[in-house]
Protein backbone atom coordinates (compact mmCIF):
# COMPACT_ATOMS: atom_id res chain seq x y z
CA UNK A 1 0.00 0.00 0.00
CA UNK A 2 1.58 3.48 -0.76
CA UNK A 3 1.25 5.85 2.09
CA UNK A 4 0.17 9.06 1.13
CA UNK A 5 3.00 11.75 2.39
CA UNK A 6 4.42 15.60 2.97
CA UNK A 7 7.31 17.24 1.64
CA UNK A 8 8.91 19.13 4.09
CA UNK A 9 10.95 22.49 2.98
CA UNK A 10 14.45 20.35 3.21
CA UNK A 11 13.15 17.92 0.78
CA UNK A 12 12.30 15.10 3.91
CA UNK A 13 9.52 13.23 3.77
CA UNK A 14 6.48 12.92 6.13
CA UNK A 15 3.95 9.56 6.12
CA UNK A 16 0.70 11.55 6.43
CA UNK A 17 -0.70 9.43 8.98
CA UNK A 18 1.29 9.05 12.13
CA UNK A 19 0.67 7.31 15.98
CA UNK A 20 0.84 9.02 18.76
CA UNK A 21 1.91 8.19 22.31
CA UNK A 22 0.59 11.50 23.83
CA UNK A 23 -3.16 11.69 25.35
CA UNK A 24 -4.29 8.24 26.96
CA UNK A 25 -0.82 6.76 26.58
CA UNK A 26 0.73 10.33 28.70
CA UNK A 27 3.25 8.74 30.78
CA UNK A 28 1.93 5.49 30.30
CA UNK A 29 4.04 2.11 28.72
CA UNK A 30 3.54 2.43 25.26
CA UNK A 31 5.51 -0.04 23.75
CA UNK A 32 2.65 -2.68 23.40
CA UNK A 33 0.53 -0.14 21.71
CA UNK A 34 2.78 1.26 19.39
CA UNK A 35 4.30 -2.06 18.47
CA UNK A 36 0.07 -2.92 17.40
CA UNK A 37 0.24 0.70 15.54
CA UNK A 38 3.32 -0.51 13.41
CA UNK A 39 2.03 -3.88 12.85
CA UNK A 40 -0.90 -2.27 11.50
CA UNK A 41 0.62 0.07 8.93
CA UNK A 42 1.83 3.08 10.89
CA UNK A 43 4.99 4.24 9.80
CA UNK A 44 5.26 7.59 11.94
CA UNK A 45 5.42 7.56 15.13
CA UNK A 46 5.11 10.90 17.28
CA UNK A 47 6.31 11.07 21.00
CA UNK A 48 7.21 13.75 22.98
CA UNK A 49 9.89 14.07 26.19
CA UNK A 50 6.54 15.73 28.47
CA UNK A 51 4.70 12.55 27.56
CA UNK A 52 7.45 10.19 29.67
CA UNK A 53 7.07 7.44 28.02
CA UNK A 54 10.19 7.73 25.51
CA UNK A 55 11.77 5.14 26.60
CA UNK A 56 8.45 2.30 25.99
CA UNK A 57 8.01 3.80 22.66
CA UNK A 58 11.77 3.02 21.89
CA UNK A 59 10.67 -0.58 23.43
CA UNK A 60 8.00 -0.78 20.75
CA UNK A 61 9.40 0.13 17.63
CA UNK A 62 12.65 -2.36 18.69
CA UNK A 63 9.68 -5.27 19.21
CA UNK A 64 8.04 -4.54 15.97
CA UNK A 65 11.05 -5.26 14.10
CA UNK A 66 10.72 -3.13 11.52
CA UNK A 67 14.03 -1.59 10.56
CA UNK A 68 14.53 2.08 11.16
CA UNK A 69 14.85 3.31 7.44
CA UNK A 70 11.24 2.37 7.10
CA UNK A 71 9.84 4.75 9.83
CA UNK A 72 9.77 8.38 10.53
CA UNK A 73 10.13 8.96 14.08
CA UNK A 74 8.47 12.17 15.70
CA UNK A 75 9.74 13.57 19.47
CA UNK A 76 9.57 17.41 20.86
CA UNK A 77 11.48 19.46 23.43
CA UNK A 78 10.38 19.66 26.26
CA UNK A 79 11.27 22.52 29.00
CA UNK A 80 14.47 22.17 29.60
CA UNK A 81 15.80 22.07 33.64
CA UNK A 82 18.21 25.33 34.55
CA UNK A 83 21.85 24.14 32.96
CA UNK A 84 20.48 21.55 30.33
CA UNK A 85 21.05 22.12 26.73
CA UNK A 86 18.77 21.30 23.98
CA UNK A 87 21.15 19.07 22.53
CA UNK A 88 21.52 16.98 26.54
CA UNK A 89 17.72 16.71 25.88
CA UNK A 90 17.62 15.44 22.58
CA UNK A 91 20.70 13.03 23.30
CA UNK A 92 18.52 11.74 26.39
CA UNK A 93 15.37 10.95 24.01
CA UNK A 94 17.77 9.26 21.38
CA UNK A 95 19.00 6.88 24.32
CA UNK A 96 15.67 6.30 25.95
CA UNK A 97 14.00 5.90 22.32
CA UNK A 98 17.43 3.71 21.22
CA UNK A 99 18.04 5.37 18.15
CA UNK A 100 21.35 7.27 16.33
CA UNK A 101 18.96 10.17 15.14
CA UNK A 102 15.09 11.69 14.96
CA UNK A 103 13.05 12.50 11.85
CA UNK A 104 11.91 15.14 13.46
CA UNK A 105 12.30 17.12 16.76
CA UNK A 106 9.62 19.79 17.37
CA UNK A 107 10.09 22.54 20.56
CA UNK A 108 6.85 21.60 22.16
CA UNK A 109 5.29 24.90 23.78
CA UNK A 110 6.72 28.68 22.71
CA UNK A 111 5.22 29.33 26.69
CA UNK A 112 7.98 26.78 27.98
CA UNK A 113 10.76 28.69 26.27
CA UNK A 114 11.57 32.04 27.97
CA UNK A 115 13.92 32.78 25.29
CA UNK A 116 12.76 30.89 21.82
CA UNK A 117 15.64 32.75 19.59
CA UNK A 118 18.49 30.73 21.67
CA UNK A 119 16.72 27.42 21.94
CA UNK A 120 15.98 27.88 18.28
CA UNK A 121 19.76 28.31 17.52
CA UNK A 122 19.73 25.32 19.46
CA UNK A 123 17.84 23.28 17.39
CA UNK A 124 19.28 24.12 14.38
CA UNK A 125 22.78 23.15 15.89
CA UNK A 126 21.50 19.97 16.80
CA UNK A 127 19.51 19.43 13.00
CA UNK A 128 23.64 20.34 11.97
CA UNK A 129 24.87 17.40 13.96
CA UNK A 130 22.61 14.91 12.40
CA UNK A 131 20.84 14.31 15.65
CA UNK A 132 17.47 15.07 13.82
CA UNK A 133 16.84 15.06 9.98
CA UNK A 134 14.26 17.95 10.68
CA UNK A 135 13.47 20.58 13.04
CA UNK A 136 9.94 22.53 13.84
CA UNK A 137 7.86 23.77 16.39
CA UNK A 138 4.29 22.90 18.04
CA UNK A 139 1.53 25.03 19.53
CA UNK A 140 3.01 28.17 18.11
CA UNK A 141 0.72 30.86 16.86
CA UNK A 142 2.16 33.62 13.89
CA UNK A 143 4.07 35.84 16.94
CA UNK A 144 6.22 33.39 18.37
CA UNK A 145 7.29 32.26 14.90
CA UNK A 146 7.87 35.84 14.47
CA UNK A 147 10.40 35.35 16.79
CA UNK A 148 12.90 32.57 15.64
CA UNK A 149 11.82 33.24 12.43
CA UNK A 150 14.17 37.01 12.29
CA UNK A 151 17.39 35.95 11.99
CA UNK A 152 16.55 31.77 12.00
CA UNK A 153 19.61 30.21 9.66
CA UNK A 154 16.43 27.19 9.33
CA UNK A 155 12.88 28.33 8.97
CA UNK A 156 11.06 25.52 10.81
CA UNK A 157 9.52 22.26 8.69
CA UNK A 158 7.04 21.96 11.04
CA UNK A 159 4.42 23.57 13.65
CA UNK A 160 2.38 20.84 15.03
CA UNK A 161 -1.11 22.04 16.10
CA UNK A 162 -4.61 21.25 17.42
CA UNK A 163 -6.88 21.16 14.05
CA UNK A 164 -10.10 20.13 13.20
CA UNK A 165 -13.42 21.57 12.39
CA UNK A 166 -13.72 23.32 15.45
CA UNK A 167 -11.04 24.96 15.27
CA UNK A 168 -11.14 26.22 11.50
CA UNK A 169 -11.78 29.88 11.61
CA UNK A 170 -9.20 29.94 15.05
CA UNK A 171 -6.45 28.13 13.47
CA UNK A 172 -6.95 30.10 9.56
CA UNK A 173 -4.01 33.01 10.74
CA UNK A 174 -1.65 30.27 11.81
CA UNK A 175 -2.51 28.07 8.84
CA UNK A 176 -1.96 31.22 6.13
CA UNK A 177 1.67 32.27 8.20
CA UNK A 178 2.63 28.83 7.70
CA UNK A 179 1.51 28.54 3.88
CA UNK A 180 3.27 31.99 3.61
CA UNK A 181 6.95 30.89 4.89
CA UNK A 182 6.35 27.18 3.80
CA UNK A 183 6.34 25.55 7.20
CA UNK A 184 4.11 22.41 7.09
CA UNK A 185 1.23 21.80 9.19
CA UNK A 186 0.42 18.51 10.79
CA UNK A 187 -2.87 18.31 13.26
CA UNK A 188 -3.49 16.16 16.35
CA UNK A 189 -7.12 16.48 17.96
CA UNK A 190 -8.32 15.97 14.71
CA UNK A 191 -11.34 13.76 15.72
CA UNK A 192 -12.22 15.99 18.27
CA UNK A 193 -15.72 16.64 16.92
CA UNK A 194 -16.28 12.89 17.36
CA UNK A 195 -14.63 11.63 20.49
CA UNK A 196 -15.18 15.05 22.80
CA UNK A 197 -17.73 17.24 20.86
CA UNK A 198 -20.34 14.87 19.66
CA UNK A 199 -23.73 16.47 18.62
CA UNK A 200 -22.43 19.35 16.64
CA UNK A 201 -23.32 20.98 13.54
CA UNK A 202 -20.47 18.60 11.95
CA UNK A 203 -22.16 15.79 12.03
CA UNK A 204 -24.48 15.87 9.63
CA UNK A 205 -22.04 16.62 7.21
CA UNK A 206 -19.59 14.11 8.10
CA UNK A 207 -22.71 11.67 7.86
CA UNK A 208 -23.06 12.96 4.41
CA UNK A 209 -19.67 12.61 2.97
CA UNK A 210 -19.23 8.99 5.00
CA UNK A 211 -22.44 8.17 3.10
CA UNK A 212 -21.43 9.28 -0.09
CA UNK A 213 -17.91 7.80 0.20
CA UNK A 214 -19.25 4.19 1.53
CA UNK A 215 -21.80 4.42 -1.92
CA UNK A 216 -18.25 5.21 -4.04
CA UNK A 217 -15.64 2.68 -2.62
CA UNK A 218 -18.22 -0.30 -1.62
CA UNK A 219 -16.36 0.12 1.71
CA UNK A 220 -17.99 0.73 5.02
CA UNK A 221 -16.63 4.20 5.62
CA UNK A 222 -17.02 6.42 9.03
CA UNK A 223 -17.09 9.62 10.31
CA UNK A 224 -13.88 9.60 12.01
CA UNK A 225 -12.39 8.68 8.63
CA UNK A 226 -14.00 11.86 6.94
CA UNK A 227 -12.60 13.62 9.62
CA UNK A 228 -8.83 12.56 8.37
CA UNK A 229 -9.43 12.72 4.83
CA UNK A 230 -10.60 16.46 5.74
CA UNK A 231 -6.85 16.97 6.97
CA UNK A 232 -5.26 15.00 4.31
CA UNK A 233 -7.05 17.07 1.80
CA UNK A 234 -5.98 20.42 3.09
CA UNK A 235 -1.93 18.68 3.03
CA UNK A 236 -1.79 18.59 6.65
CA UNK A 237 -0.31 15.72 8.26
CA UNK A 238 -2.64 13.49 10.58
CA UNK A 239 -1.49 12.42 14.64
CA UNK A 240 -3.84 10.37 15.85
CA UNK A 241 -3.96 7.43 18.56
CA UNK A 242 -6.35 4.87 19.60
CA UNK A 243 -5.95 2.20 22.21
CA UNK A 244 -8.46 -0.26 20.02
CA UNK A 245 -7.02 -2.53 17.50
CA UNK A 246 -9.32 -1.69 15.44
CA UNK A 247 -9.68 1.27 15.08
CA UNK A 248 -5.86 1.62 13.87
CA UNK A 249 -6.98 -0.47 11.11
CA UNK A 250 -9.58 1.97 10.64
CA UNK A 251 -7.10 4.80 10.65
CA UNK A 252 -4.76 2.83 8.32
CA UNK A 253 -7.25 2.15 5.85
CA UNK A 254 -7.66 6.10 5.46
CA UNK A 255 -4.39 6.14 3.48
CA UNK A 256 -6.31 3.88 0.43
CA UNK A 257 -9.83 6.16 0.65
CA UNK A 258 -10.06 8.57 -2.11
CA UNK A 259 -10.06 12.29 -1.34
CA UNK A 260 -13.04 14.23 -0.26
CA UNK A 261 -14.39 16.88 -3.13
CA UNK A 262 -13.92 20.49 -2.87
CA UNK A 263 -17.54 20.97 -1.77
CA UNK A 264 -17.25 18.35 1.33
CA UNK A 265 -14.33 20.03 2.02
CA UNK A 266 -15.90 23.45 2.15
CA UNK A 267 -18.98 22.39 3.14
CA UNK A 268 -17.48 20.91 6.91
CA UNK A 269 -15.06 23.90 6.63
CA UNK A 270 -18.48 25.92 7.01
CA UNK A 271 -20.03 23.29 9.63
CA UNK A 272 -17.12 23.90 11.55
CA UNK A 273 -16.81 27.93 11.27
CA UNK A 274 -20.15 27.52 13.56
CA UNK A 275 -18.83 26.35 17.00
CA UNK A 276 -14.81 26.56 18.66
CA UNK A 277 -13.33 23.46 20.74
CA UNK A 278 -10.39 23.57 21.97
CA UNK A 279 -8.73 20.78 24.23
CA UNK A 280 -5.06 21.60 24.59
CA UNK A 281 -2.82 24.85 25.16
CA UNK A 282 -5.64 27.03 26.45
CA UNK A 283 -2.77 29.18 26.76
CA UNK A 284 -3.73 29.78 23.09
CA UNK A 285 -7.22 31.28 23.86
CA UNK A 286 -5.61 34.12 26.28
CA UNK A 287 -3.50 35.65 23.84
CA UNK A 288 -0.04 33.94 25.42
N1 LIG B 1 1.84 18.69 20.19
C1 LIG B 1 0.96 18.67 21.14
O1 LIG B 1 0.89 19.58 21.98
C2 LIG B 1 0.01 17.51 21.22
C3 LIG B 1 -1.13 17.58 22.04
C4 LIG B 1 -2.00 16.48 22.06
C5 LIG B 1 -1.72 15.35 21.33
N2 LIG B 1 -0.58 15.30 20.56
C6 LIG B 1 -0.21 14.08 19.80
O2 LIG B 1 -1.28 13.68 18.98
C7 LIG B 1 -1.65 12.32 19.29
C8 LIG B 1 -3.12 12.12 19.01
O3 LIG B 1 -3.87 13.00 19.79
P1 LIG B 1 -5.43 12.94 19.94
O4 LIG B 1 -5.78 11.89 20.92
O5 LIG B 1 -5.91 14.32 20.20
O6 LIG B 1 -5.87 12.40 18.51
P2 LIG B 1 -7.29 12.23 17.81
O7 LIG B 1 -7.03 11.56 16.54
O8 LIG B 1 -8.07 13.49 17.81
O9 LIG B 1 -8.12 11.30 18.80
C9 LIG B 1 -7.80 9.99 19.07
C10 LIG B 1 -8.85 9.51 20.06
O10 LIG B 1 -10.11 9.49 19.40
C11 LIG B 1 -10.86 8.41 19.89
N3 LIG B 1 -11.79 7.97 18.85
C12 LIG B 1 -11.50 7.55 17.59
N4 LIG B 1 -12.61 7.25 16.89
C13 LIG B 1 -13.64 7.47 17.75
C14 LIG B 1 -15.05 7.34 17.64
N5 LIG B 1 -15.63 6.91 16.51
N6 LIG B 1 -15.80 7.65 18.71
C15 LIG B 1 -15.24 8.09 19.86
N7 LIG B 1 -13.89 8.24 20.04
C16 LIG B 1 -13.11 7.94 18.99
C17 LIG B 1 -9.85 7.34 20.23
O11 LIG B 1 -10.34 6.63 21.33
P3 LIG B 1 -10.02 5.07 21.57
O12 LIG B 1 -8.72 5.00 22.29
O13 LIG B 1 -11.18 4.64 22.41
O14 LIG B 1 -9.97 4.42 20.22
C18 LIG B 1 -8.57 8.15 20.60
O15 LIG B 1 -8.42 8.24 21.99
C19 LIG B 1 -1.21 12.15 20.73
O16 LIG B 1 -1.07 10.80 21.10
C20 LIG B 1 0.10 12.90 20.70
O17 LIG B 1 1.12 12.09 20.13
C21 LIG B 1 0.26 16.38 20.47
Amino acid sequence: MSIPTVTLANGTVVPWLAFGSGTSLWQQDASAQVASAIKAGFTHIDTAQMYANEDSVGAGIAASGVPRTELYITTKLDRLPAGTSVRDALVESLKKLRLDYVDQFLVHMPVDHPDLKQTWREMEAVQAEGLTKAIGVSNFQPKHLDVILDGAKVVPAVNQVEYNPYLFKATQPVLDYCKKHNIKVSAFGGLNPISRFAGGPVDPVLKKAAARLSADTGKTVTESQVLQLWLRKKGIACITSSSKPERLSEYVVVNTLPDLTDAEEREIDQAGAQAHHRVWATWIEEGL
